[in-house]
């Protein structure tokens, strides 16, 4: 297990704080104490919790409720149809809820628009007409690569009405990073933006949608017949006739009308690209009965939602796991009235979120570690300056959210009497697995606690034996649950051999460390692959590494995740130069270069925070870089054990270069 984790486990094993619910919040609370007995049995749970939370155009069979006969592809619910569309938007207007407001967006530079669901279900009824008329039919691919504008939302939905397939590309992403997703899933359109709003400047993204789409090195057109483009800054784009269409020209010829059809609940409603240990992104994919029902269960009963009156805010972009679960498909699945908002948290000031907690009268807040971090940074007198009283529970997620920040998340921004739930999960879990309940649980913080309802989990050590109360382990998930992934996209034998080998074909391993206390009660403590988690965001050093050397000036590259106190970790690369190009660059100017050819490899996100040049790197006799060292100098930490190194004096030497 990786040293920090050890350091992590001293650190949290002190926190004694306790947090009982107050009889009020318990009282009224959605979740009760019996939904973990009738969790106890997970296919009828689940089978329950999908036909009270759902509409079923065709109900499965309680037979059918879960298929586990070829692990570690489930099916669940699979003899039932349903629309996730519908679900989301037509049902609740047919409810007599169509005037309550189903998004309330907020732009950037302070422009909004606000959408009733009955307004929501018409604009996404002109988009799935939209596409249909492109040509798009069912199990077809999507790529959307959007800022987080309404129509990002409405795309989604559009193309989950239709029975297609989204893939959603975060607008950070490179044009290679793009392409690569484009040409994994074989995408036959994109939707995209002339751009959008960050940091108080329109930022560009047809263009890159442009690149994207030229032919590749070996001269490859991509798949994409065409691009509809929203118009959101007005900014120049250049235009390809015949593949390029405006947004707004064509959906003002089509339909408001269109009937829902019923897929199978096993259709796939989205692949989504996350970080891994090679390369590669994965295109992790996601069916639609199962995710449903389990993203529309969690997001109620974790976050206490009462439609009728709280204002949800998720602070995630569409383009993570957090943005397709807790901003589109639970939030609206389960009739809530949500916030988005377009830019970032310091835009046009520091108190930009608190300002819109305050316009909105926000009740339930969603946000990550760093954002929190980077808050009481700033300090509690800009968050002060605003009503805040409308907040009544908080909620976490993306990475270990240390006890300092959740006693001054729930001090500062909750009033010191909101609950915070700390949330794991991942892209490949599809909803969240462990979460306390709030008005049940009583909190402890910097624990994300216990599994949800319904979930089965276990801490084991190598040999897959369960561990001792307070000592680290592995997690892993032992009984298939609604809303996992169902593959990998085009590489079944990937996903088996990533999550479902270490430990057999129905245990599911999911690269985190963790420890369980004497309570019961569960704490995270990171990665134990070479994924890196920066401000709650997945990157693979592979990935990073395999950036740097495609850069002519480098020889040879390690990347490390390291920790810091804001953004969780920072990506540090050490970096051995070509002779001939290490003269010509200077050190620093090199760093610089890489630090830039990083970002328009993969995207800013990825950007190291460091390049260090160095002459050599720390290697086992067999050739395998120990990042486990270079990760003590990053940490500015004294050198753990050099002794397997094939030269033990390197670490002297790079050490000695950082100085
Ligand atoms: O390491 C865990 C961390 O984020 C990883 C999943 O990343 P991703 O698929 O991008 O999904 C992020 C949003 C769900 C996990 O393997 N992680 C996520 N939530 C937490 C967390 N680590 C600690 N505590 C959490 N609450």
């Amino acid at each position: 297990m990786a040293e920090n984790s050890a350091n992590n486990i001293d650190n949290l094993l002190h926190e004694a704080r306790r947090f009982p619910p107050s009889d009020d919040f318990a009282n009224a609370a959605v979740a009760t104490r019996e939904l973990y007995a009738q969790g106890e049995d997970p296919v009828a749970f689940w089978g329950s919790q999908a036909r009270g939370l759902l509409h079923w155009h065709t109900p499965f069979t309680p037979e059918r409720t879960l298929d586990w006969s070829e692990p570690p592809f489930a099916k669940w619910f699979d003899d039932g149809e349903l629309n996730v569309a519908y679900n989301c938007l037509d049902r609740h207007v047919l409810a007599g809820n169509g005037d309550r407001v189903a998004l309330h967006w907020e732009g950037e530079p302070g422009d909004s628009r606000s959408f009733t669901y009955a307004e929501l279900t018409t604009e996404v009824k002109k988009a799935a007409n939209l596409l249909t008329a492109l040509g798009v039919k069912q199990g077809d691919r999507v790529a959307i690569y959007l800022p987080l504008i309404p129509e990002a939302v409405i795309s989604m939905l559009a193309v989950a009405r239709i029975g297609a397939v989204h893939s959603v590309v975060f607008g950070g992403f490179s044009a290679e990073s793009l392409r690569s997703r484009i040409d994994d899933a074989s995408a036959v359109l994109v939707i995209t933006a002339d751009g959008g709003y960050r940091k108080g400047k329109a930022f560009p993204l047809k263009p890159t949608v442009d690149k994207a789409l030229e032919p590749n090195a070996d001269g490859q057109e991509s798949t994409v017949r065409n691009v509809l483009v929203v118009q959101r800054t007005k900014g120049d784009v250049d235009w390809h006739e015949r593949r390029d269409l405006w947004w707004h020209d064509e959906i003002a010829q089509v339909d408001t009308e269109h009937v829902a059809k019923a897929f199978p609940a096993e259709n796939p409603l989205f692949i989504l690209y996350t970080s891994g240990t090679t390369g590669k992104p994965k295109g992790i994919l996601h069916s639609s009965g199962g995710y449903l029902t389990q993203v529309a269960f969690t997001h109620k009963a974790v976050f206490d939602l009462k439609p009728e009156e709280d204002v949800y805010w998720s602070t995630a972009d569409v383009g993570w796991i957090t943005g397709h679960s807790y901003v589109v498909y639970g939030p609206l699945a389960n009739g809530a009235t949500e916030v988005i908002y377009e830019g970032t948290p310091d835009t046009p000031h520091p108190g930009r979120w608190w300002e819109i907690v305050e316009k909105y009268k926000v009740s339930i807040l969603y946000a990550a570690p760093t954002a929190i971090r980077t808050f009481m940074k700033l300090g509690r007198q800009i968050p002060q300056e605003f009503d805040l009283s409308s907040l009544r529970l908080l909620g976490s997620v993306g990475e270990p959210i240390n006890p300092e920040a959740w006693v001054w998340y729930r001090d500062v921004i909750g009033g010191g009497t909101t609950p915070v739930v700390d949330t794991w999960w991942q892209t490949e879990t599809g909803a969240i697995i462990i979460s306390a309940l709030p008005g049940v649980t009583t909190l402890k913080p910097g624990s994300a606690q216990v599994p949800i309802p319904g979930i089965a989990i276990d801490v084991v050590d190598e040999r897959f034996r369960s561990t001792e109360a307070d000592q680290g382990g592995l997690l892993v998930i032992t009984h298939p649950w609604p809303s996992m992934a169902r593959g990998i996209w085009g590489d079944p034998d990937r996903f088996v051999e990533t999550y479902w080998s270490k430990f057999g074909r129905t245990t599911y391993f999911a690269g985190d460390g963790a420890r369980r206390d004497r309570d019961g009660d569960i704490w995270l403590l990171g990665r134990v692959d070479d994924v890196m988690n920066v401000s709650g965001h997945r990157l693979s050093t592979a990935e990073i590494e395999s950036a740097l050397v495609s850069h002519p000036m480098v020889a040879e590259a390690a990347v490390v995740g390291a920790s810091d106190e804001t953004t969780g970790q920072a990506v540090v690369a050490f970096v051995i130069t070509r002779a001939s190009q290490a003269d010509a660059a200077a050190a620093d100017d090199a760093s610089a270069v890489l630090r830039a050819h990083v970002a328009e490899q993969i995207g800013a996100i990825a950007r190291p925070r460091e390049v260090h040049i160095v002459s050599e790197l720390p290697k086992t006799r067999s050739g395998k870089i120990m990042r486990r060292l270079l990760r003590d100098v990053a940490e500015g930490r004294e050198i753990g054990d050099t002794t397997t190194l094939a030269d033990t004096m390197v670490m002297s030497v790079i050490s000695n270069t950082l100085k």
